[in-house]
């Protein structure tokens, strides 16, 4: 079932960004308009997930036959704090980015077509899917603890082309599909 998920433009504070980061006032961003940018979501039940017909569809709809766990907390993960810098400098892959939350919480920050930061907030049982070349960042929220499941088509390729990007052939399709405006470096 498609449905709501939280999504808002941020504001332009640089200090810690595991806050939430509204503008004052809150300006909201509607599902719509996520969907206008290229990003599906579902909403769907994180306690099924070993037996879930709807993301057993979804999974064979869009031929994702790739599926891994990950726990992101300092105990499980090598080399954390790098990865969630990582996670965190801007950047675009080549093909889509699809997460499904299981567990905790946290942010992916996405570019609008106008270059505006928009925060989706992903809770258990968000899954929510990136097409492939939209610039993006992912981090943790204050909750600091997400279980993400990880679904591709094929072998896995998880290469982060770090912004500018403009001459990337996903690049050039996102915005043959999806518009937007020219951008600088930053
Ligand atoms: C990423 C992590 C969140 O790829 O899976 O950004
Ligand atoms: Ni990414």
């Amino acid at each position: 079932m498609a449905s709501s998920i939280e999504a808002w433009f941020m504001d332009d504070i640089h200090d810690n960004p595991q806050l939430p980061h509204h503008r004052n006032p809150q300006e909201l961003v509607s599902p719509h308009y996520l969907a206008e940018l290229g990003v599906l979501h579902w909403k769907l039940n994180p306690d099924r997930y070993e037996d879930d017909e709807e993301l057993d569809k979804i999974r064979a709809d869009r031929c994702y036959n790739y599926m891994d766990l990950l726990d992101l907390c300092p105990e499980k993960v090598e080399n954390y704090e790098q990865k969630l810098k990582n996670f965190y400098t801007e950047h675009i892959h080549a093909d889509e980015e699809i997460r499904y939350c299981l567990e905790g919480s946290g942010y992916f920050d996405i570019r609008d077509k106008d270059d505006r930061w928009i925060r989706v907030w992903i809770k258990a049982g968000d899954l929510i899917i990136l097409p492939a070349g939209i610039y993006h960042r992912f981090t943790l929220d204050t909750f600091n603890y997400i279980k993400l499941m990880r679904l591709f088509v094929g072998e896995p390729v998880w290469t982060a082309f770090n912004r500018l990007q403009e001459e990337h052939p996903a690049r050039q399709s996102y915005k043959m599909n999806f518009g937007g405006t020219p951008v600088k470096a930053h």
